[in-house]
């Protein structure tokens, strides 16, 4: 399946336009698809994640198409590491004004009785631990330079619901849906968004480790999804970017399904 937009001739008209992003899990998936994105709609982009050489593929491909962007290597099961990117960030763009948290993994698909502890410590370290240390430190990069901002956390559909297999991912998504509500309330008055999507199944790196333990998981995700078919990551960028844009000035508090029905 391909996925096409309307590029922008000039950037500057884009959604994004002069508004510095950060982007961790930019590496691959819905991460470097957002970063691409977001380049195209004006932003000038640093990319997060641990490899470094899938990064600097992001970084160049977003330039040669005239887009802006830099990356950064850290580690969010590391709170040092994070908190030392977005330092990284304003010492060189002099300002932070959007956030997409996305970096996440899964744990093995088991039930509860089987799953590790090391994956449980894992999973929370990087999904929830991980995103509330860059919350912590964007707000206030936030508050310190731009003096307002925007932020969407990258939960998942299986938040919302038992999460067969998942358990521990789909309550670490849901405890990101909690942060995000309780920052929204929080920092609303001082001019921060906060908001989360919750994407059902879409064709990345993370689905393909999963089907190769489950192969018919995209066929049973397909089946309780009214649009019958998974998410290209580009689908999933696009409505972080609407929720970072201003385009979304009034929204904050929201954790936004893009999963093709899959909660209706
Ligand atoms: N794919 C789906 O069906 C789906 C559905 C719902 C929600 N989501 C969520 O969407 C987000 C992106 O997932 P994806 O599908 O794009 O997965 P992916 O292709 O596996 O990409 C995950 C990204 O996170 C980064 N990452 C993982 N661990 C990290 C760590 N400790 N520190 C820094 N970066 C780390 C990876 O980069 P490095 O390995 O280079 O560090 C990579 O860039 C995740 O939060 C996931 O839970 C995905």
């Amino acid at each position: 399946m391909t996925i096409t937009t309307v590029r922008k001739n000039n950037l500057s008209e884009g959604m994004l336009s002069n508004k510095i992003a950060l982007v961790t899990g930019a590496s691959r998936g819905i991460g470097a698809a957002a970063a691409k994105l977001f380049a195209e709609e004006g932003a000038a982009v640093t990319l997060v994640a641990r490899t470094e050489s899938a990064l600097r593929s992001v970084v160049e491909e977003i330039i040669a198409k005239g887009g802006k962007a830099d990356y950064i290597v850290a580690d969010l099961a590391d709170p040092a590491s994070i908190i030392q990117a977005i330092q990284t960030t304003i010492d060189r763009h002099g300002r932070l004004d959007i956030a997409f948290n996305n970096a996440g993994v899964a744990t093995p698909v088991s039930s509860i009785t089987e799953i590790t502890e090391q994956d449980f410590d894992l999973l929370q370290a990087v999904n929830y631990k991980g995103i509330w240390v860059a919350m912590k430190a964007e707000i206030k990069a936030m508050l310190n330079t731009a003096g307002a901002g925007a932020i969407v956390n990258n939960s998942s559909v299986g938040s919302f619901r038992g999460n067969p297999g998942l358990s521990v991912y789909g309550a670490g998504k849901r405890a990101v849906n909690s942060l995000t509500e309780t920052a929204a309330v929080e920092f609303g008055p001082s001019g921060i968004r906060v908001n989360a999507i919750g994407p059902g199944t879409t064709m990345t790196e993370m689905i393909g480790q999963l089907v190769a333990q489950d192969p018919e998981i995209i066929e049973k995700s397909n089946a309780a999804t009214p649009l019958r078919r998974a998410a290209d990551p580009h689908e999933i960028a696009q409505a972080a970017a609407w929720l970072l844009s201003d385009r979304a000035s009034f929204v904050t508090g929201v954790v936004l399904p893009v999963d093709g029905g899959a909660r209706a």
